[in-house]
């Protein structure tokens, strides 16, 4: 283990889906000589494109000791929605009983010199910053120096901005070390989404793989659920003049943005309403902007305007299209993606890999829902890379075990 450098390091991968993670390791000079996942068409994927090494099955039902021994490193990227602060009635202690443990049971039982996991953004604001809090102390109860960091893929140059947490783990005594970011203000410019899967627009969609410029194009697949008409509002209104006009009731009641949240019974919502931006700010839909009347007692300047609705053709702006087509893409999620900006389609398959810089090669399998999830969970490929890379890094620089 770690003996040489030169000698290929390897790692265990624990929650691999897909494989994006271990693709990405593999590119930086990583052997995964194990992994798991019980998605049964995220390990068909696994195995068609990485290899046979992966274990379909409940990482609960696996022993340690069906692991291999002497490993470098252990990735994984533990589901967190056991975390779930929606449900109030569960406390810290018995919020640890979930996944992460898992990779915990690992750790304390292998020893690793390094583990990495990866998250989504919201593991630093579950229950207060309690969650984040209590898996460092965990991780460092077993005598390892535990890190994170929030990044941001298209930072890395990848076409997609994608928040997600990294935290990085060794028990070596040395600095851990994230990869630095190459693109974005003051570095070499973001890269686009149009610069990735442009030339895909005009390209047929088809089960079967297809040519194009010489070259195979696979799982050019997608969804065509796309209206021709939404329901919109009759009359124009500015998400401003909204704005303003609820701040000023909601003042005038002496309520707090966080209570309507409350009084609306979720979370982060209400405050949308309350924020002047044209990114991130909304005006309330009619059944919600009734409500809201209920609670503020505002008068009727605004009634018509926010509720009245027809029926409208969908143009080419439309925001359920994808909006960034000249930036990085939004975030590619297991949910479903977003419509093509000028195609009766959703993205496609094809291009959701692409934006999560899977390789042209790369073949997905399963039906049409479940590759853009297999797709929607993976780290991009080439930030997986860089990661893999600046561990490689650290190890050179501290000059552990290296003959
Ligand atoms: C966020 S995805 C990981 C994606 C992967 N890191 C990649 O880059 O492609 C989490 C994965 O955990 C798997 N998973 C969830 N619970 C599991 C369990 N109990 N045992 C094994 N795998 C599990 C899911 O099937 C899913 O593929």
């Amino acid at each position: 283990m770690l003996k040489n450098i030169k000698n290929k390091l390897k790692a265990v991968s624990l929650f691999s889906g897909c494989g994006g993670l271990d693709r990405g390791f593999i590119n930086a000079g990583f052997e995964i000589i194990w992994a798991n996942d019980f998605f049964p068409d995220a390990v068909e994927t696994y195995k068609k494109n990485i290899s046979n090494h992966i274990i379909l099955g409940d990482i609960k039902k696996i022993k340690s000791s069906q692991i291999p021994e002497n490993f470098d490193i252990l990735l994984g990227g533990f589901p967190c929605q056991g975390f779930s602060i929606a449900n109030k009635k569960r406390n810290m202690k018995d919020e640890r009983n979930f996944l992460y443990r898992e990779m915990l049971r690992i750790v304390k039982d292998k020893k690793p010199p390094f583990f990495l996991a990866e998250n989504v953004k919201g593991l630093l604001s579950m229950s207060g910053g309690e969650v984040i809090k209590m898996i460092k102390k965990d991780f460092e109860s077993l005598g390892y120096i535990v890190d994170y960091k929030l990044v941001n893929a298209a930072d890395y140059g990848v076409p997609q901005q994608r928040e997600r947490v990294l935290i990085l783990g060794n028990r070596l005594g040395i600095k851990n070390e994230f990869p630095e970011s190459t693109h974005g203000k003051d570095k070499k410019p973001y890269i686009t989404t149009k610069e990735v899967v442009g030339y895909l627009a005009n390209v047929l969609v088809s089960f079967d793989p297809q040519k194009h410029n010489n070259k195979l194009v696979y799982n050019h697949i997608a969804r065509t659920n796309v209206q021709d008409n939404f329901w919109g509002r009759k009359y124009s209104v500015s998400q401003y003049a909204i704005c303003d006009y609820l701040k000023f009731w909601r003042e005038k009641k002496g309520l707090s943005t966080k209570k309507i949240d409350d009084l609306f019974g979720y979370k982060y919502t209400a405050g949308h309403w309350f924020r002047k931006d044209n990114n991130s700010g909304s005006i309330p839909n009619p059944e919600d902007w009734w409500r809201l009347k209920k609670i503020l007692e505002f008068d009727n300047k605004f009634d018509k305007q926010v509720t009245e609705l027809e029926l409208k053709p969908i143009k080419f702006e439309q925001s359920l299209r994808i909006n960034n087509w000249d930036k990085p893409s939004d975030t590619i999620t297991a949910t479903g993606p977003e419509i093509h900006p000028n195609k009766k389609r959703r993205m496609s398959v094809r291009e959701c890999a692409i934006i999560q810089t899977f390789p042209d090669n790369f073949v997905f399998t399963g039906s049409l829902g479940n590759m853009y999830k297999q797709i929607g969970n993976a780290v991009p490929v080439l930030l997986a890379q860089k990661i893999g890379k600046s561990i490689q890094n650290m190890i050179k620089k501290n000059r552990i075990y290296v003959n």
